[in-house]
């Protein structure tokens, strides 16, 4: 044939061996990823080559999606972000499926599969809360409640302006309904604990003020559409290994 030369293999034998080189690493991942969505999602951390590809994936994926807001997984009270290294969770208890769970479908993002069972009531507006009929705070009675909490915390200067805080944390107030009558927070709810020193905002007074006059509603994004199944499972195990490890960088 006239397009055969001899030189020609010496050329032609690495990029054929490259290609199937490539071949062979595409099945590879594929299978590594479909083996992701085959495990427990609670067993894969304890797995190492299933936790490998989980990980190398995860982090990507949270570089990519996660960090802007997220950073390295820490916490951002001026912005709300809570902290994934810390093992405390507003949602649930950690569980990789519970994870994956907010990374598909997020948190009052509009995605109607995402936790949006109750926010922060704005105590300040003359309706807080859409949702159900409960009454707006004089700044009096949010004085007396930053007083109740800080009494909670050991800080409080002003006893009486705590027990009357008290008595509207569990009468018109209504914490007690989401934060419930011991002020531990609701998990099933993402209504945070009061009593323990993890502020998703913080406990400062000023910062309680404003949580009580303007409400809070932290959304985090839903990414069922920006993601395989595969990615969003590793990113989630990719935090979850956070909070077992501590922070990891970059
Ligand atoms: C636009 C900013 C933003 C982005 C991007 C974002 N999040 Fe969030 N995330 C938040 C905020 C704010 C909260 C707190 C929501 C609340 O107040 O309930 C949150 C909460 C969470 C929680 C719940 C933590 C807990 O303590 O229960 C998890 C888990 C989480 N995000 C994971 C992720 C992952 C994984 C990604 C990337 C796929 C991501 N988030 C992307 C802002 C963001
Ligand atoms: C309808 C349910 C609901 C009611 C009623 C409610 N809260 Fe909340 N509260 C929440 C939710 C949910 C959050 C978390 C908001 C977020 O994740 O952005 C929150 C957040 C907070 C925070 C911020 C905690 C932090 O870590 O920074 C404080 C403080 C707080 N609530 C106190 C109260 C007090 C005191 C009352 C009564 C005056 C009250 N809440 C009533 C649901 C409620």
């Amino acid at each position: 044939m006239t397009w055969w030369r001899p030189g020609w293999s010496v050329v032609a034998a690495p990029v054929v061996l490259v290609a199937l080189v490539a071949v062979v690493r595409t099945a590879h991942a594929r299978d590594a990823r479909d083996a992701l969505m085959r495990a427990d999602p609670e067993t894969i951390l304890a797995t190492p080559a299933l936790a490998r590809t989980a990980l190398a994936l995860g982090h990507q994926g949270f570089v990519q999606h996660c960090a802007s807001c997220h950073g390295t997984g820490g916490p951002d009270q001026a912005r709300g972000m809570p902290d994934l290294t810390d093992g405390d969770y507003l949602y649930g208890t950690g569980k990789v499926a519970e994870i994956e769970q907010i990374v598909l479908h997020g948190i009052r993002s509009g995605d109607p599969r995402g936790w949006q069972l109750a926010a922060m009531p704005a105590y300040s507006h003359a309706k807080p809360y859409a949702a159900e009929p409960i009454p707006p705070m004089t700044p009096a009675q949010i004085g007396d409640m930053i007083q109740f909490l800080q009494f909670r915390h050991g800080t409080a200067t002003d006893a009486a302006a705590a027990a009357r805080g008290a008595k509207v944390y569990a009468g018109s107030g209504g914490c007690y309904d989401c934060h419930g009558n011991d002020a531990a927070g609701d998990e099933a709810i993402g209504a945070p604990n009061l009593l323990d020193d993890v502020w998703l905002y913080g406990g400062s007074p000023a910062t309680l003020a404003r949580t009580f006059r303007e409400g809070r509603a932290g959304v985090s994004p839903a990414y069922a559409h920006a993601l395989s199944p595969a990615e969003a499972r590793a990113i989630a195990v990719y935090v979850a290994d956070l909070a077992r490890h501590g922070r990891h960088d970059g």
